[in-house]
């Protein structure tokens, strides 16, 4: 494939071009796909308005670079591998003809439903064939679609719907993951009770559930396209025209809904998927994430669609029926690249050996890793027992908000270095500095920022551009800052230690601390919290909160269940809080602030270093909270 990068010295040589003339760089790239009109200039930004502009004048519409440009040479090959929860169920396979009719009929059932060019279309839907042909249909005919993963709670819903007011959202009756099969248009219709802006929403029968269908607004799925044209028009977009919004945690208040638009992200998804896994045709490739993350949607659909590959989506998850259905995946459809998370990998390891050498892993070809870092010992197990020592790992380091892989090896053509991401992408300039926003250089220790716009960088945050401002780049004028810490070797590579803001990262997802802590705030028992992660063996990190109650009210275990299920109702199981210590005081600085600080050491039993406490304004509390606390 032309856009790949085959060997170190043509790395070196990429990049040194990438960072010299950004615009010639990218604007060589983007003549790899098919544009309706090309563009006027290939970049122009300012990062303290901020204001990005890539390939502004030009105009595409997505779905022609992921379905109909393959029509004719590869229109027969399989776009889409579907691999049912339940192994007994068929797979589904869908050509890219195929999936480019059932595209097409799906958006104009959109439109049939009323949908238009820059609507906001809100998807809540299990890992079905159908989530991906809802996002390309949306992108087919212009409207922005917004996806919410299959479970979050309907205020979680509630608030994403609002925020972006959708007037259109999509689901299923229902969904299967694991040995669970849940409720998902319960979960609609009691959001729905509080999003005015929602007129249609269409229905897709999964389960065969019971549910209510309410007249004038619900529709089947089935219904939708049933007398539908197969053939659709694609829209004629601007390269910055919005693609979709997609919700992230921040450290404070309300998700932030990052904006990504149609021709950068594009031509970084294809650019950066070929490369890091260096994908050939023919090959299959199976990222394990879910569409509902920014994973799903670079790495599932646009970026492996955009460049012809064969892409596997799997409704279940890795320890349904065994600990071994990843590794039966793998072996069933001949995986050659395959891309997860570390907690994944750290659950699995714990298994008994014989369910990964019961298959036949010799397809593997590069294995990929995403959403925090590996720890030696997962990427040992993983290259030992997954790649059998001769699979390249490719450890991806980005955000939401970043679109793409940032800080990656490419798959057998750069280094690789145990638990280091290692180099960037072309195009990516990262930059270590300290808190005061010194620049350091060589081999270094400090907080990750990004000193050049990259065409995937998200635009803004959907209503609130000032926020957007405040968050990325304010901490550092004219840059990008990542909220990650990292360090760098003499090399080059560089190895990401974690978050240095409030946000953690459990199991691969990014929970804020402060949403938590409010919800938790709610319960009438409580009068303040406060939330920190402690390392643990398979979620990477998991949550303790310090709560404080009311005078008089006991100390209950009955009190921990109600603030969790209280948390989960709110947010979503994913943010329970695995201990719960109540305590008389929370250690607070002067102005006020929590020291997060000592409770992450106390959380994580790391007492003999709490650092000074005298300027505290109530150090007397600390020996209090390490007395109780939770082992
Ligand atoms: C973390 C996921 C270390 C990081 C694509 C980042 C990682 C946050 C890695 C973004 C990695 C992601 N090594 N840390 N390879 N990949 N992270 O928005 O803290 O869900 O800022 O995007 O995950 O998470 P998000």
């Amino acid at each position: 494939m032309s856009l790949q990068i085959k060997s170190f010295e043509e790395y070196r040589e990429q990049y040194k071009k990438s960072v010299e003339n950004p615009s010639e760089f990218w604007g060589k790239v983007a003549e790899n796909f098919v544009w309706k009109k090309k563009w006027n200039t290939v970049l122009e930004w300012d990062f303290d308005k901020p204001e990005i502009k890539w390939f502004d004048g030009a105009k595409l519409n997505i779905t022609e670079n992921c379905l109909d440009r393959h029509l004719e040479t590869r229109g027969d090959q399989t776009a889409i591998i579907w691999e049912a929860n339940d192994p007994s169920e068929a797979s589904v396979k869908l050509t890219y003809k195929e999936l480019h009719t059932k595209v097409c009929q799906f958006a104009n059932a959109l439109k049939k439903q009323g949908a238009k060019k820059g609507d906001r279309i809100c998807i809540y839907m299990p890992m079905v064939p159908e989530l991906a042909i809802a996002l390309l249909a949306c992108a087919r005919i212009g409207a922005i679609h917004s996806v919410v993963f299959a479970g979050f709670s309907a205020s979680a819903l509630v608030n994403r719907i609002n925020d972006a007011q959708c007037n259109i959202v999509l689901t299923s009756d229902g969904g299967y993951r694991g040995v669970k099969k849940f409720e998902v248009k319960s979960i609609v219709d009691e959001a729905l009770a509080e999003t005015p802006s929602v007129e249609k929403s269409i229905i897709l029968k999964r389960t065969g559930c019971v549910v209510t269908m309410q007249e004038g607004r619900d529709i089947w799925w089935h219904d939708a396209i049933a007398d539908m044209d197969t053939h659709c028009e694609a829209e004629e977009m601007d390269a910055e025209d919005m693609l979709f919004i997609l919700y992230t945690s921040g450290s404070t208040g309300k998700p932030k809904g990052m904006v990504h638009t149609c021709g950068g992200y594009m031509v970084y998804t294809a650019y950066s998927f070929q490369n890091v896994f260096q994908y050939e045709p023919n090959d299959i490739y199976w990222c394990t994430a879910d569409i509902g993350w920014i994973t799903g949607h670079s790495y599932i659909v646009y970026g492996p669609l955009a460049s012809g590959a064969t892409t596997v989506m799997f409704e279940g998850v890795p320890s349904y029926p065994d600990g071994g259905r990843f590794w039966e995946v793998v072996a069933k459809h001949k995986v050659n690249q395959f891309y997860t998370a570390p907690t994944a990998i750290r659950a699995l390891q714990k298994n008994p050996i014989e369910l990964v050498t019961k298959h036949d892993l010799s397809s593997l070809k590069t294995l990929g890793s995403v959403g925090e870092p590996i720890n030696e010992e997962a990427w040992n197990w993983y290259n030992e027992n997954i790649g059998k020592g001769n699979c390249p790992i490719v450890d991806t380091w980005w955000q939401t908000e970043t679109g793409g892989i940032m800080i990656s090896s490419l798959s057998g053509v750069t280094p690789q270095k145990a638990t280091f991401a290692s180099l960037p992408l072309p195009g990516i300039q990262p930059i270590l500095i300290t808190e005061k926003g010194e620049i350091l250089e060589g081999e270094t220790k400090g907080r990750l920022a990004i000193n050049h716009p990259w065409p995937s960088i998200a635009r803004t945050i959907y209503g609130d551009h000032k926020r957007y401002k405040e968050t990325y780049f304010s901490a550092f004028k004219g840059m990008y800052f990542t909220g990650d810490g990292a360090l760098r070797d003499a090399d080059g590579n560089y190895r990401i230690t974690g978050r240095v803001d409030d946000v953690i990262i459990v199991s691969g997802h990014n929970l804020g601390t402060a949403p938590i802590e409010n919800h938790i705030n709610e319960h009438e028992a409580v009068v303040e919290s406060a939330i920190v992660g402690f390392p643990h063996d398979i979620k990477g990190n998991a949550l303790y909160g310090y709560v404080i109650l009311h005078d008089g009210v006991a100390h209950s275990d009955t009190l921990r269940k109600e603030i969790n299920n209280q948390i989960a109702h709110s947010i979503g199981p994913i943010a329970k809080l695995d201990k719960i210590q109540f305590v008389s005081g929370l250690p607070k600085t002067r102005s006020g602030k929590i020291m997060r600080r000592i409770l992450r050491k106390i959380a994580s039993n790391d007492i003999d270093q709490l650092g000074d406490i005298s300027t505290l304004l109530n150090p007397e509390v600390v020996a209090e909270i390490i007395e109780g606390r939770i082992g």
